[in-house]
This record gives structure tokens, sequence and C-alpha cells, in this order.
């Protein structure tokens, strides 16, 4: 298929250009001025929109079984959502079950996505330690394209990951030239307060951000950081929702520590209140870890995201239905923890950062795009309209308006954590390998055409650490 985008102005996370656009085959094989339009090529117009690379939502949980359900959006369905929305690649997680096969769970993921309509990789857990651990993380890497490892600091009595597993863990990743990640919030705690707080008779999801304060993501943020440092290894924070992550990143940054940082957009723009709706099913829908913070925290992230200390959004997307998040009507720590928007990152934050001044449009295109290309090695194919870089492409047109709404939405889930907002600057057509999969508001998707994206391990910037550690390596005093 040959598709000829005409007209627009080209953003890249570098630069904007006057370019038209020439897909063929999957991949862009020209951008420049005045391109002409091969025999039988679909003509976009483009005029007065912005071409800009297909967003990457570096962390979605698609179908992921979790606190006893599992969750309502599958790989097909978030695939299709997140094209409707200019997102052309997940970045899911591949999570073991305790002391379950990590190769058992890998295969089991990867016939769960064999349906996904856009490209997808995978970010694995590492939720338990054995020698079989090491060696799977091993054959991950060199077998099957995956450069980045993730623990949860949090979810104590199911797939936490204490000290122990993190050393062991990071240790293994600098080895193979791996990044690693970690959802930061200290599990003891958050279990401790969690405990207190029902027996006090706060049952409600009003207790679920009492349960997990700033505190507790900071302190996790930072030890997780301070381990990374220690053995010399890249970091990547999922989801930073306070300002006490947000400076632990910082400290570290400003001292040379390669830590990257990521916020969802659910993060930047719903605040705490929600928790204290008098609608179980309003608050429950919200509850997700760490959970929305106050305002000093949202403008906090913001600031992060501006100055660079944060360098990629994502959304977090793991979506339950009413009756799934009714597990904890009467104790809050049983409702599933989760909620979508990979429909919608791209337009809440062009909204509510280009349109207010706070992003440039390049610097959008780095936060949704180029930046989780570079961090999980996939750049220039992914995040950059370039000559050779595969056709992800998202035509957005800055002067559309819309009202998201769960009754609108392609998402499988019957809420919409942005209900009511109304969104200037929308994709009015999304390029998936170079076949125009959304166009007037409509999808044309195939069940299964998304490709599953390797990703190499990050070798000449771990041989520079090698000679690095080399040099400060200890000696013996002779005696
Ligand atoms: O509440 C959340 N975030 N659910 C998904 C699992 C996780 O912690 O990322
Ligand atoms: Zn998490
Ligand atoms: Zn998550």
């Amino acid at each position: 298929m040959t598709v000829l985008i005409q007209g627009g102005t080209v953003v890249n996370a570098d630069r904007s250009q006057q370019a038209d656009v020439l897909c063929h085959d999957g991949l862009i094989v020209a951008v420049g001025e005045s391109l002409e339009a091969p025999k039988g090529a679909t003509i976009i117009d483009a005029g007065g929109q912005y071409v800009m690379p297909g967003g990457i939502d570096p962390h979605t949980h698609m179908q992921l079984p979790f606190m006893g359900t599992v969750a309502s959006e599958d790989f097909e369905t978030g695939t299709a959502a997140g094209l409707a929305g200019g997102t052309t690649m997940i970045i899911d997680f591949v999570i073991p079950g305790p002391q379950q096969d990590i190769m058992e769970a890998w295969h089991q993921w990867r016939e769960w996505a064999e349906k996904s309509v856009s490209d997808y990789t995978f970010h694995v857990a590492i939720t338990w330690w054995d020698d079989s651990v090491h060696k799977a993380m091993g054959t991950l890497v060199n077998e099957h394209g995956v450069n980045s490892f993730k623990h949860f600091m949090a979810y104590k009595g199911a797939i936490m990951a204490d000290d122990e597993i993190l050393v062991n863990s990071f240790s293994r990743a600098i080895e193979l030239g791996a990044i690693v990640t970690v959802h930061a919030e200290n599990g003891e705690l958050v279990f401790r307060l969690q405990q207190e707080l029902f027996d006090k008779g706060i049952t409600g999801p009003e207790a679920h951000p009492l349960s997990r304060p700033p505190q507790c993501e900071g302190e996790a943020a930072n030890r997780a950081i301070r381990i990374a440092e220690v053995l010399n290894v890249p970091l990547y924070i999922v989801h930073n929702s306070c300002r006490q992550s947000l400076e632990a990143i910082t400290r570290a940054r400003n001292e040379g520590q390669r830590v990257f940082g990521e916020v969802l957009a659910g993060h930047l723009l719903i605040d705490d209140s929600v928790y204290r709706h008098e609608d179980f099913e309003v608050a429950a829908a919200h509850v997700m870890s760490p959970p929305f913070r106050s305002a000093e925290h949202q403008a906090a992230l913001w600031r992060g995201l501006q100055s660079g200390n944060l360098q990629t959004t994502a959304t977090d997307h793991c979506c339950f239905c009413a009756d799934q998040k009714a597990m904890g009507k009467d104790d809050f720590r049983k409702i599933p923890n989760g909620t979508g928007g990979v429909e919608n990152r791209m337009e809440v934050l062009w909204h509510h950062g280009v349109s207010t001044g706070r992003l440039t449009m390049n610097e959008f295109v780095a936060v949704t795009s180029t930046n989780a290309a570079q961090i999980f090695n996939v750049y220039p194919r992914k995040g950059s309209i370039s000559v050779g870089a595969d056709a992800d492409i998202v035509v957005w047109d800055p002067e559309a308006t819309k009202t998201i709404s769960a009754k609108t939405h392609f998402q499988k889930v019957d809420y919409n954590i942005f209900e009511g907002m109304t969104v200037k600057g929308c994709a009015s057509y999304t390029l998936s390998q170079g076949k125009v999969v959304f166009a007037d508001g409509k999808l044309d998707v195939e069940r299964g055409a998304g490709r599953y994206v390797h990703r190499p391990p990050f070798a000449s910037y771990y041989a520079a650490l090698q000679i690095q550690a080399q040099r400060n390596e200890p000696t013996a005093v002779k005696r």
C-alpha cells in the first residue's frame, strides 16, 4: 500500500518542517516538499494539520489477570482504542505470578497479544527469584528482544519485589544490557496503613489515597534509585504521581545518574477529590495505584515534564468495569486497581500541554513518542518521521474538538476518567505500518495485524559503563 500525506507540517521531537510524507510497504520512504504521488497512491490532505510520529504508550496492561479478576480491555480492543487516539504502539507487561515459570508467562502473554491490531512489545516483571529466573532473563534478552525488566515494590503478598529481588534482578540486568523499571511504593507501609484504616472502619474508596501517601512513593523511588546507583544500572520509574518521587529523580539526575521518569496523563489532570465522591461507583472507578494526588503534586509533575526530569507520558491503561470494581464494595483493599486512557492520552496532553503553552509541539512529540522509543531502544524505527522508519503516523488536526465520554469512546470499559472533558486538537488520521487505520472518526483495523517489536539490549552504553567500572575497580591493600 502506498500513501502520500500532503501539505502538512511534519513535527518531530527535534524540529518542524513543511513536508509531504510518502509511505510504502509499511515504511516511510520519502519526506520532502512537493513529493509526487505514485500511481494508485492514497492521498491524505494534511493542509493546516501536523504530521507526527504515532504515539507510544510505554505502560499498558491489556487483559491483565489482577486482584481476582481480569482487565476488561484485551489486546485487540485496547490497541484499536489506542489507534483512534493516535497511539500506534504500546509497551505492555508480562507479569508472572509468584513462583510461576517466567518463560511460561512469557509465552502466555505473547499468545494473548497475537490479536493486537497495532504493534506492541513487552517489559517483563521479575516477581520472584531463583536460578531459573536468572537464566530466563538471559533468554528473554538474547532470544526474545526484551531489554526492560519491571519490579513492583508494592502489592505485598502478590507480586511485590523485596530488596533481595531488586538487587538480584538489577545485577543481572546490567550484565545483560537491560534497563530496570519500578513501580515505586513501599508495599510494607501500604499494607500497614490499609489494615489500620480498615480497622478504624474507613472501608470505602476514600481510604485508598490515605493508605498510599506520597511519602510511601518517595521512599521507594529513592530506594530504587540508590540501589540502581550502587549497581550502576539505568533505572526507569513508572507512573510518578507526586513531588517526592520527582524530587528523588531530579536529585539523582543532577548527580549524573541515568534515571528516567514516566508520568500518567491521569496524574497530571485528575485530583484526589474523586475518592470522596458520594457515589461508590465513581470513586471506585478512579482507584488505581499510586492514587491521584492533590493540585500541588499535579503542578510539580507538569514542571517535571517541562524541565525534562520526567521524559515520558503513559496511561497505565488497566480497565475494570463497575461490576469488577464492586468486588471492593465493603473493603477498599479489594477494589481492582486500575484505570483506562490509552485512547485519550495524546488529546488531553495536547489540550492541557500544548494549547496552554506548557509544552511546545516538539516537546509534545518527545514526551508522547520519541523519548519512549529512545529509552526502550526502538528509535528511529519508532518515534520518528524519517526515511526508513515504520510508517506509524498520526495526522493531527489542531482545530478539531471533541468531548470525551464513555458513551462514545472505543475503549472496552464502562467509565472514562476524563468524562466530560472537551479537548481541542485530535487525531484526524492514524496510520499503522503504512495503512490508514483511523479516519473520519472510524476505525478500519485488522485483528492480528499488530507485530511484536523486538528491542535489542544497550550494547554500546553498557560497554562504556564497564570501562568506567574497571577504572573504579577497588584494590586490596598489600600488607
Ligand atoms: O493501579 C494500577 N496501576 N494498576 C495496574 C498495575 C500497576 O500497578 O501498574
Ligand atoms: Zn504500577
Ligand atoms: Zn501498571
